[in-house]
């Protein structure tokens, strides 16, 4: 099973601002057409908690894509029981669960935490990462962990005219 990750970061490493836990609010509309159009090519999306959180009031549900949340409190997301599903499995168990239900791609979508959980688990094939122009005094590391992990650059695009890069960065295995 192919697992794949998405993320947009400021220059100093940060993929949230300090001022507001709503990513979609600091990056370009370049990066929110990107996103949109790499994440509907998952019918299988895993969020950490603290993410989907962010995203309860616009997050729409559809009955081909799968949401799989990551939490030890379900009883958190109390009417959400139907349109997505809740898992405390660790990531290689959580995948090979899937992969047995007959997936074979997903996309990881954040936060920090999760991220870190399936890179330490070296799991993560693809790495979309938009790098914004901007610096943040405070935020959250997209990288929380000392990680030692090769990847190889396998695409790289401007998006907009103050540079926003979008990058993907492909596993090496060694
Ligand atoms: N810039 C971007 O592209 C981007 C993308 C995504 C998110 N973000 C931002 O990142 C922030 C959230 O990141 P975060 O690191 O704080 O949180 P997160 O990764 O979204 O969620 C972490 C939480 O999920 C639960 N969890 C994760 N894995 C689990 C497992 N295997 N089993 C059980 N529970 C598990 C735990 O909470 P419980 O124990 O409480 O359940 C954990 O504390 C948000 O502000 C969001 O806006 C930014």
């Amino acid at each position: 099973m192919v697992i794949d990750a998405i993320t947009a970061m400021s220059i100093n490493g940060l993929i949230t601002n300090g001022e507001g836990s709503d990513v979609r609010k600091w990056t370009s509309e370049e990066d929110k057409i990107s996103y949109w159009n790499i994440r509907s090519q998952y019918n299988l999306l895993i969020v950490g908690g603290n993410t989907f959180k962010t995203m309860l009031n616009t997050f729409k549900h559809r009955d081909d894509v799968t949401v799989i949340v990551l939490t030890n409190h379900p009883e958190e997301f109390q009417g959400w029981e139907n349109k997505v599903e809740f898992s405390s499995s660790k990531p290689q168990e959580l995948v090979d669960s899937l992969e047995k239900r007959g997936f074979n791609k997903a996309l990881v979508i954040g936060g920090s935490y999760v991220y870190n959980s399936f890179l330490n688990s070296e799991l993560i094939n693809d790495f979309y990462l938009t790098i914004e122009p901007v610096v943040f005094p405070s935020g959250t590391p997209l990288f929380l962990t000392d990680i030692q992990q090769n990847f190889k650059l396998i695409s790289i695009e401007k998006l907009n005219d103050n540079g926003t890069l979008q990058l993907t960065y492909r596993k090496v295995l060694l």
